[in-house]
Parts: C-alpha cells; sequence; structure tokens
C-alpha cells in the first residue's frame, strides 16, 4: 500500500483510554509519603488533585471510558495522522519503513493537549475554579490554557527561566487562552522568593516550577495542580496515541519492529508504546526505544529509587529512575526533557528491559530536526528532535535489515525557531556529564 497518509474517521477514535498498570511485570511500587514512607493515602493527595483523576491514578482496570465532553473537544484535532516519512528514508538511504504520529497539529502543538483536555474536565466537574501548573518547554503551558479555557477554569503557569527567556511566542500563546504566566522562579511563592535569594540568575528547572504550582495549590482553597507528565493518568489520557497509531498500522497493512519516542517525565513515549507493550508480553518481536538528552540522563545513567518529583520536597516519594531532585540540568533547547526524574511507569518497563533507553547530544537532535524539515516538511520541536534522532540511528544501523518503525512526532518546533537560530549560528554546545557529577546529584536521594 502507497498512501502517505493514514487518517481514521472521528468514528474510529478509541472511546477508552488503556491503562498499562495491570500488565507491568511485577508490578508497579507506590508512591509513598515522605513523612511516614508508608504509601500515600489518596486522601491526602485530594489537597491538589482531583478525585476523578486520582481514581485513574490507581485504577486496576485496563480499560477506562473518555467522557464524552473530553471525546467532543479531542475531535477539534483528533484522530492525528500516521504519516509514512519516506522523503525521509529516500534521504537516508535506507529500506526502512519509517512512520510518525503527528501529534504537533493539536491546537497547542503537541500530544500534551490530550492530557490537559481530560485533567480540566475532571477538576471541573468536581467544582474547581482555577488550575496551577508548571511548564518547561512551554508546550504544556499553552496545552492547559487551551483546554482550562474550554471549561471557563482559570489558569496560572510557572514556565521554567530559561524558556520563558527562549520562546516568548509561548508566552503569547498562553495570554491568548486567557491564562496567566510567570518566569520561575517567581516572586510569586515563598519558595520562588527562596530560590531567588540563593540563586538570583538561575536558569530554572522543572523541579523548581513544579514546586512553586504546587505551593500555588496547596495555598489557595480554590486551586487545584494539574501535571503535564510523569504521573500514571497522564500516560493513561496519552494512551490515545498509540491506540490509534495501531489501528493506523493495521490499515497500512504493517506491523513496527521498533517504537521509538523522547523521554522528558514517559507521557508521550509511554502513550504510544505501551498500547504494544501486551503484543509484546505475548511474544511478539518489538522493540521500544526511549531517547533522553546525553545532558540529563536520567534513564541511563540515574538510580532507580524513591525521591521527590519536585526540588522543594512537597511531592510524595515516586519510585523512579531519578538524577536526584535537586539537580539543575544545564539550560538545553529541549525544555521538555530537562526533568531529573522520569514516570514511575516507564521506569518500570526499563527496569523490566521491557524499554531500551539511549541517549543523544543536543546538535546532532538538530541537526536530525532539519534533515526532517527539509525531507518532510514539518519544523521538529527540539524534544521531537530526539525521537527524530533516534530513529535515524535504528533506520541506518543495519541496511541489511530493514526495519519498520513507528515514531512519535510529539510537536512541532513553530515556536522554537529561536533555537533552531542558535543552532545555525553555531551557538548551541553539547554538554558532557561527568560521574562526579551525577555521584553528587544523587547524594540528597531520601534514605528509605
Ligand atoms: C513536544 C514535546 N515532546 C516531548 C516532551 C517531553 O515530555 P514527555 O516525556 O512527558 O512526553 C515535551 C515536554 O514538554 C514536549 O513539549
Amino acid at each position: 500500500m502507497n498512501q502517505k497518509k493514514i487518517i481514521l474517521n472521528e468514528s474510529e477514535m478509541p472511546t477508552q483510554w488503556y491503562n498499562v498498570i495491570p500488565d507491568i511485570p511485577n508490578g508497579l511500587q507506590p508512591p509513598l509519603d515522605p513523612e511516614t514512607k508508608q504509601p500515600i493515602s489518596p486522601e491526602k493527595l485530594a489537597a491538589v488533585f482531583p478525585m476523578g483523576l486520582l481514581e485513574q491514578e490507581m485504577s486496576p482496570n485496563r480499560f477506562i471510558d473518555i467522557p464524552q465532553e473530553v471525546l467532543d473537544i479531542y475531535k477539534i484535532w483528533r484522530p492525528t495522522p500516521l504519516v509514512r516519512a519516506e522523503n525521509l528514508e529516500r534521504a537516508l538511504g535506507t529500506k526502512a519503513k519509517i512512520f510518525f504520529k503527528n501529534e504537533g497539529v493539536s491546537p497547542s502543538g503537541s500530544h500534551k493537549t490530550n492530557s490537559a483536555v481530560a485533567q480540566a474536565y475532571y477538576n471541573k466537574k468536581e467544582g474547581i475554579k482555577r488550575l496551577s501548573t508548571e511548564t518547561g518547554a512551554g508546550q504544556w503551558g499553552s496545552a492547559l490554557s487551551f483546554a482550562t479555557h474550554k471549561f471557563g477554569l482559570e489558569c496560572k503557569v510557572y514556565m521554567v527561566r530559561v524558556s520563558f527567556d527562549q520562546k516568548p511566542y509561548r508566552k503569547s500563546m498562553m495570554n491568548t487562552y486567557g491564562a496567566e504566566i510567570v518566569a520561575s522562579p517567581s516572586p510569586d511563592t515563598a519558595f520562588g522568593r527562596q530560590i531567588l535569594e540563593q540563586y538570583p540568575d538561575t536558569a530554572g528547572s522543572l523541579g523548581i516550577a513544579i514546586s512553586e504550582a504546587l505551593e500555588d495549590a496547596a495555598t489557595r482553597d480554590d486551586t487545584k495542580y494539574a501535571l503535564g507528565s510523569v504521573l500514571n493518568h497522564v500516560i493513561l489520557h496519552q494512551s490515545i496515541i498509540g491506540l490509534e497509531a495501531k489501528k493506523q498500522m493495521e490499515i497500512a497493512g504493517e506491523y513496527p519492529d521498533v517504537v521509538v519516542g523522547c523521554c522528558g517525565g514517559g507521557s508521550n513515549f509511554a502513550g504510544i508504546m505501551t498500547p504494544f507493550l501486551t503484543d509484546k508480553l505475548e511474544g511478539k518481536n518489538i522493540r521500544f526505544v526511549g531517547v533522553e538528552p546525553a545532558s540529563c540522563p536520567t534513564l541511563t545513567r540515574g538510580k532507580l529509587a524513591y525521591d521527590f518529583g519536585d526540588v522543594a520536597k512537597m511531592t510524595p516519594l515516586l519510585y523512579m529512575y531519578t538524577l536526584g531532585h535537586d539537580f539543575i540540568p544545564p539550560g538545553i533547547h529541549a525544555g521538555g526533557l530537562r526533568y531529573h526524574g522520569m514516570s514511575p511507569i516507564v521506569s518500570a518497563l526499563v527496569r523490566e528491559n521491557l524499554i531500551d533507553p539511549v541517549s543523544v547530544h543536543q546538535l546532532e537532535c538538530f541537526e536530525a530536526g532539519r534533515l526532517f524539515a527539509q525531507t518532510e516538511g514539518i519544523i521538529p520541536a527540539p524534544e521531537t528532535c530526539h525521537a527524530i534522532r533516534g530513529v535515524i540511528t535504528e533506520a541506518t544501523k543495519d541496511l541489511n535489515d530493514p526495519k519498520t518503525i513507528l515514531f512519535n512526532f510529539s510537536g512541532h518546533g513553530l515556536l522554537d525557531l529561536s533555537s533552531y537560530d542558535n543552532f545555525f549560528a553555531g551557538k548551541l554546545h553539547n554538554y558532557d556529564y561527568p560521574e562526579e557529577a551525577i555521584a553528587e546529584a544523587t547524594k540528597n536521594l531520601p534514605q528509605m
């Protein structure tokens, strides 16, 4: 079949999300209360999350219905196209078949909208008036700004300083959707003021921005907190990517040998690969490759341990690969991949050797992004460039054994063009991360 794009009808859009938790061999370790080191109670988490999402966080059910109100908004851009990247294949001189799931067609430009709409819906349903959140690249903040506006909620976004400065038009986008944005660390929270006093010139980090957004939610009755990755319910919402892709690959008459995605907190990669996991567990020969930045090598060089999800130690302890909660990664241009931890679900799948993690440097990623733009026409987000770099390796490593490769095109880079400009001007650098720095970063892990 020679079709370039496989497009599903709206009536073929999945009406249930897939929950991978019951299928993870040897299960997930529960989140712990940092005070007691015992599994945290839902009541404690209910201070910052609505019950609808907490139920999903711990659900033993394989499939969960997507509410009609969420489906109605998904229809603005879903189902997303599955595209054969044959121009890229030709440019690489490979017989490998490369397919990408284009999540960049969402209103805010990335997969993040899949979870933002669901999270805004469950908060609205429980009478919440306002959401606070962090954003790294600006993609999650834009997605939540769009979704909160759809449900008539207010939204406050703490945007990591380095991205705030690199991506001014992300602010414009969030303002257009009606959200309030501040650079993090900010003077708006006690924790932000403390960090600013200690490190006035800090680039910020996702861990700091999460602490600020959590403090915001914990100190206001009308506000709850929304996280754009890492947590089980986010990965549940993102499963729609893989569920659609599976149907589309079937229509194309193909099945992937390899599924590739970039890994920040793990949500877009888990979203595309988890619906294929049961096939692997039943003996199908399929590999899952998660690509992370060498400057923030959580899966390839971090420790599997209980750690906090934020710098101020406000979150429960999550069992995950981590570089230490106070790790502040270099200011690379893939802001969405600058996170010290990894989702417990992706971490457990790496622990079980069901995912192959790899790390790549940012210059080779921008090079891959430029090739993709010149061949397939779409300019990828810097995060997505990491996935493309991983795909190029898979497609060219053995030209005598061409594979069928599926990857998640997690977002477009039209609001990241200043990063491309810096790349073309030779102003970007790779960051090596010495062993001593990793030891230093992980020495403050909580004692269990
Ligand atoms: C376009 C894009 N891709 C990937 C990511 C990484 O996040 P996750 O690993 O949760 O998908 C981000 C995060 O901001 C992003 O904006």
